[in-house]
C-alpha cells in the first residue's frame, strides 16, 4: 500500500476531500494512524513506555486515542476523528471507514484480565459517528453500524445495525436472509438470535396476533 493509494482511498470515500494534499495535511485520521504505525511497530519490539507516549501524543494533536497494541489493517480512515478511542485488544480489517466519536472498548473493569477485551472489525465496515462497540466481539465483514448505536454482540457480515443495544434494520435482515436462504443456504446456519427476532416479528404481524395477545392478557 503506497501513500498515493491511501490518500486516494480517502478521497473516494469523502466528497468534501479535493485533493491528496488536503487529505494528508489537513486530516487528523491520517496523522493518527501515522503515529499508530510508529506507536505499534516500537509495541511490538517489546517497548511499552514510549509507544504509549507517542499514542499520547497523537491524542493531544488530533483528538484520536488508538492504543499501541490495537492491530490495524490496510486503507483505515478515520473520518473527522475526535474523539475517537481503539483498545488495546482491538484488532481492524481492511479499507474500514470509522467517524468520530466512536469507542471499540471493553465492557466492563475486567478483573480476570482476558485476553481479547475489545472487538475485531473485519474488512470493509462503515462505523457512523457516535457508535459504540463493546467487548471481544466480531463485527462480520461489509457490516454497516449506525450512528450512535451501542453494539455488544457480534454483527453478521453484511447487515446494518442501529439501536440500542444494536439490532439489525429490518428491511436488510430479511432480504438478507432471503438472499442466503433462496442460495442454498440453511436456516440451522443462520445466527439464531435472528431467526427468533425475525420470528417474533413475523408472529406479530400475523392478523389474528392481536386476539390472542388480547386473548392470553384476559
Ligand atoms: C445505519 C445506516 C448505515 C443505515 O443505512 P441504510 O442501510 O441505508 O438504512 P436506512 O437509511 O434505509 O434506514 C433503515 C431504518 O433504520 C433507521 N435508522 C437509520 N440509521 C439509524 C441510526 N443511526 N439509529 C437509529 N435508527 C436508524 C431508519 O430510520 C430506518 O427506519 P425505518 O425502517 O423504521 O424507516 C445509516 O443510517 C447510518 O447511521 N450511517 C452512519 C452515518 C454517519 O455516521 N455519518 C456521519 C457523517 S459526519
Amino acid at each position: 500500500m503506497s501513500i498515493i493509494n491511501y490518500l486516494d482511498s480517502i478521497k473516494a470515500r469523502d466528497p468534501a476531500a479535493k485533493s491528496r494534499l488536503e487529505v494528508l495535511l489537513l486530516y487528523p485520521g491520517v496523522h493518527a494512524l501515522g503515529l499508530h504505525r510508529f506507536s505499534h511497530w516500537l509495541w511490538r519490539m517489546g517497548l511499552r513506555f514510549l509507544p504509549r507516549f507517542i499514542s499520547q501524543t497523537g491524542r493531544f494533536l488530533t483528538g484520536i486515542e488508538i492504543h499501541p497494541g490495537a492491530k490495524i489493517g490496510k486503507y483505515f480512515f478515520m473520518d473527522h476523528g475526535m474523539g475517537i478511542v481503539i483498545g488495546e485488544t482491538a484488532e481492524i480489517g481492511d479499507n474500514v471507514t470509522m467517524y468520530h466519536g466512536v469507542t471499540l472498548g471493553g465492557t466492563t473493569y475486567n478483573p480476570k484480565r482476558v485476553a481479547k477485551r475489545h472487538p475485531t472489525i473485519e474488512s470493509n465496515v462503515t462505523i457512523g459517528a457516535g457508535a459504540q462497540i463493546l467487548g471481544g466481539i466480531i463485527v462480520g465483514r461489509g457490516a454497516k453500524i449506525g450512528a450512535n448505536a451501542v453494539v455488544v454482540k457480534d454483527v453478521s457480515p453484511g447487515a446494518s445495525v442501529v439501536g440500542i443495544p444494536a439490532k439489525p434494520v429490518k428491511a436488510t435482515m430479511e432480504t438478507d436472509i432471503a438472499a442466503f436462504l433462496s442460495a442454498g443456504g440453511r436456516k440451522e446456519d443462520l445466527p439464531p438470535d435472528l431467526v427468533v427476532q425475525l420470528e417474533s416479528e413475523r408472529a406479530d404481524k400475523r392478523p389474528d396476533a392481536d386476539r390472542s395477545k388480547k386473548r392470553s392478557a384476559k
